[in-house]
């Protein structure tokens, strides 16, 4: 047994930052940023939360997929910027979108984090423990970003992606993932509990708040030689398992972090730039939302058809990087 996306769902919040945002409050501009990263423009949650971008853009898929949310046994939420503790995210959108009978946790991986989920509920599903799974990206990183960083605050934006999958029958070809971690360099991306001042668990200090450590703090050149290496290496290690060639994908959905970072992939794969569609310039980097908001805007423009292989492929802190190849529906 196996299982397919049978639906994607997306929700993106209306409020626009733009570059020249972003240069009323750091020193930068416009054209460094564009040129550095490809980013143009990030969409901030205001009026949102974790929780509400991803009930929306589960409810999204679900109606894509034509699938009543009391039919979905699995609810996974990766997300690193939870509103809450506890609950868990995917418990509230279990209450959001009434889907009564789902198992529900959340799932921290940062930016291989849909892959991750993905691979989590595909293992589910293709050992019978579970028929239909909700798997969902859902992150306000405006909350975790330190807005006078100027070496990260021009990379993130907050969004939310979904995708139902399905256990289908047997003599559907199954593929095997393939991920990896890499704990010792964990420094290069990281971001301090904010509820953990120094320590002193409970004992709530605000001035240690502004500690800049409670922000994302980045290596920028170390995470980006890691993805340059790691992400192609990770691409070509999934085809040779599953005894693929590069010519039989039609895509590559890569996580949305950093043009030059996708450039040097398609590059170093010796693949045209067309197998790499991009919307990082309309939302800068979602973690785990960006490659389900990606599949979900493919999906709606028709440009995914029945039997095209994909390859998923997720990079980022922990660190943590994979690659899934996924059969269209
Ligand atoms: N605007 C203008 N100048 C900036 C700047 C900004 N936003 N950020 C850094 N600079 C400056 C630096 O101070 C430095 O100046 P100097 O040469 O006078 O010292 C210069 O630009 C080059 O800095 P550097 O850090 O080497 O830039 P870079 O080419 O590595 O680009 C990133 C910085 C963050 C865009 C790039 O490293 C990157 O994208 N890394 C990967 C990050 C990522 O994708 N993370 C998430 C993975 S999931």
């Amino acid at each position: 047994m196996t299982a397919t996306i049978c639906g994607t769902g997306s929700y993106i919040p209306s409020y626009t930052m733009d570059n020249n945002d972003i240069a009323r409050l750091v020193e930068t501009s416009d054209e460094w940023i564009r040129e550095r990263t490809g980013v143009a423009r990030r969409h901030i949650a205001k009026d949102e939360t974790t929780v509400s971008m991803a009930a929306e853009a589960a409810g999204r898929a679900l109606a894509d997929a034509g699938i009543p949310p009391e039919e979905v046994d699995l609810i996974l939420v990766s997300t690193i910027s939870s509103d809450v503790i506890l609950p868990c995210a995917a418990c509230e959108v279990q209450k959001e979108i009434g889907a009564l009978h789902a198992t529900c946790f959340d799932l921290s991986a940062a930016c291989t984090g849909f892959v991750l989920a993905y691979n989590t509920a595909l293992a589910y599903l293709s050992q019978g423990v579970y028929r239909t799974a909700l798997v969902i990206g859902s992150e306000s990183l405006s909350n975790l970003t330190n807005w006078k960083d100027r070496g990260t605050c021009i990379l993130f934006g907050d969004g939310a992606g979904a995708a139902v999958l399905r256990a289908v029958d047997p003599e559907k070809r199954a593929y095997l993932p393939v991920t990896h971690s890499d704990g010792s360099k964990g420094a290069a991306l990281s971001c301090k509990s904010r509820h953990d001042y120094n320590g002193l668990i409970g004992k709530i200090r605000p001035e240690a708040m502004l500690d800049e450590s409670h922000y994302m703090q980045m290596d920028g050149q170390a995470v980006f030689k890691f993805a340059v290496k790691r992400v192609p290496e990770v691409i070509g290690e999934v085809l040779k398992l599953n005894r693929l060639d590069t010519d039989e994908i039609a895509y590559y959905i890569l996580h949305q972090a950093n043009k030059r970072i996708v450039e040097a992939v398609a590059k170093r794969l010796n693949e045209p730039m067309e197998k790499f569609p991009m919307n990082l310039q309309e939302y800068g980097n979602t973690s785990s939302a960006s490659i389900p908001i990606l599949l979900d805007e493919m999906n709606r423009e028709g440009r995914l058809a029945a039997g095209q292989k994909l390859v998923l492929a997720g990079f980022g802190a922990g660190l943590t990087w994979g690659a899934a190849v996924i059969e269209w529906r």
